[in-house]
């Protein structure tokens, strides 16, 4: 963990134009889907983020071999020697995404071993829906301590029809059973499926390879499992969370932000209650392959707050409540704000707190009142979304705010402090760790180092 934190000063209205990096949330998914070939798959519009530096280094304990050009964004990996299914359980610590190896390496070597996961402190997170779907589909799960051992047993080579239904449509038992049932003999239904933007751009990658999978009406997924699947390329969708994060920061700060690579159709009901606090909001642009693209945003200079209640896709976002919530605290008037997807997703709540936001939290349920001016302070970011909330609350209090915490901003989100400042945004990340090493670096190679 690093001591990176976020510099925010008060600024201008954010304006202009910005470009987003691929989704985080699709990519890692992606990576993982490749232990189920054998060959070079090219990946492009990569973000450089550090949950993707984890995929890398996960993928390479297991024997892949990667090329990541970070300046063009592109991934390139080798699966052909990719020889062990048992993951490092320092790196899957780092990083709950990582869970969603487990259905590939199963379809690789019938078999694998991972260490319950990590990733932001959002709750208490099981993945018990990937267990009980993993039993459903016959394969053996033993859980021993913070290990997690699954294994194919006798598994009938006969033409088998299963169906697995979800309590909750989770993202990643989706990605999971769906990369598994690729291979398994016969058909798989995955009922009350997640349906996510990221969801889908997965069974793209997965047709991509020749599975024989599609999504249906009714958020069900069907599967014929199939012999072989092949290497891809494949450009990943534009983060739609990144698009949020830009949109928000350009109305907090009364500003007007195009944003030409944005996707409109991944991001309705957080647009309509946009439009709904008086934003004007123009979308599709441009056309491209995915539909309509681009959206441009006009901040209102008296926005009203607004209500809203967190759900799976396409319901609000839970990963854009926090950002969200920081808007509304400079709104006027009150919104009441339902987290229905994670039980500890409000940790952003106290640090706004400090810097003069009125927040009530009731359970999962968080009234903000609008306040005139918030105020510069030293806040703690405890996940990916609240550090963007802060920094959002940081472009418009008086004063300075310092965010630490970075680590998390950095672990999702490529290079979105250099974009806002670009737009106008008074902020900057500092990384004091990141200095010392390269004063060390040319301290140790005989370089006269400036002060
Ligand atoms: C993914 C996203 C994350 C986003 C979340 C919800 C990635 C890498 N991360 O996370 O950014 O916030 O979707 O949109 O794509 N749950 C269980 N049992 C399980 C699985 C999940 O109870 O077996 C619960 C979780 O604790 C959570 C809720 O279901 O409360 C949603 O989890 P899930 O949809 O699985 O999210 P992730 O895939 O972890």
């Amino acid at each position: 963990m690093s001591n990176d934190y976020l510099v925010v000063r008060k600024s201008q209205p954010l304006r202009g134009e910005a470009r987003l990096a691929g989704a985080k949330n699709a990519v890692l998914p992606i990576m993982a889907s490749l232990i189920l070939t054998r060959g070079v798959s090219r990946i492009y519009n990569v973000p450089c983020s550090t949950d993707v530096a984890q995929m890398v280094d996960l993928l390479i304990d297991l024997g892949a071999q990667i090329t990541f050009d970070r300046d063009a964004r592109e991934l390139y990996i080798d699966t052909t020697s990719l020889d062990r299914y048992s993951v490092c359980p320092k790196i899957m610590g780092k990083m709950r995404a990582s869970a969603v190896v487990a259905g590939p390496l199963l379809a690789r070597f019938g078999r694998a071993e991972i260490a319950l996961p990590g990733g932001c402190l959002i709750g208490k997170r099981p993945i018990d829906i990937h267990v009980k779907s993993f039993r459903k589909l016959g394969i053996a799960v033993k859980e021993e301590g913070t290990y997690l051992r699954v294994k194919r047993e006798g598994f009938s080579k006969k033409h088998a029809s299963r169906r697995v239904a979800f309590e909750y449509p989770s993202v990643g038992a989706t990605e999971n059973i769906m990369m598994l049932a690729t291979v398994l003999p016969g058909d798989t239904t995955i009922i009350n499926a997640a349906m996510e933007p990221e969801v889908l751009d997965l069974i793209d990658v997965l047709q991509k390879m020749g599975a024989d999978i599609e999504a249906l009406p009714g958020a069900t997924i069907r599967i014929s499992g199939v012999t072989e699947l092949r290497p891809i390329e494949h450009v990943v969708i534009p983060d739609r969370l990144e698009a949020g994060s830009i949109i928000l920061a350009a109305c907090i700060s009364g500003g007007e932000v195009t944003i030409p690579d944005a996707i409109p159709q991944h991001m309705d009901l957080f647009l309509d209650k946009l439009a709904a606090m008086g934003h004007t909001i123009k979308t599709g642009l441009s056309d491209s392959a995915w539909g309509p693209r681009g959206i441009r945003v006009k901040a209102c200079s008296e926005p009203e707050a607004v209500s809203f209640k967190t759900g799976p896709h396409p319901g609000f976002p839970t990963d854009l409540q926090a950002p969200m919530m920081a808007v509304q605290c400079v709104a006027n008037g009150t919104s009441v704000i339902e987290e229905t997807v994670f039980e500890n997703r409000f940790m952003h709540c106290k640090e706004l707190q400090k810097m003069g936001a009125q927040i009530d939290v009731h359970g999962n349920t968080a009234t903000v009142r609008g306040v005139e001016d918030l105020y510069g302070a030293e806040v703690i970011a405890s996940d990916i979304r609240a550090s963007c909330a802060l920094t959002l609350a940081g472009l418009v209090a008086i004063g300075t705010s310092r965010v630490t915490g970075a680590h998390h901003w950095q672990r999702a989100y490529d290079s979105l402090d250099l974009k806002l400042a670009a737009l106008g945004g008074d902020l900057y990340l500092a990384q004091p760790d990141k200095q010392k090493e390269l004063l060390k670096t040319v301290e140790g190679i005989g370089f006269p180092v400036r002060a």
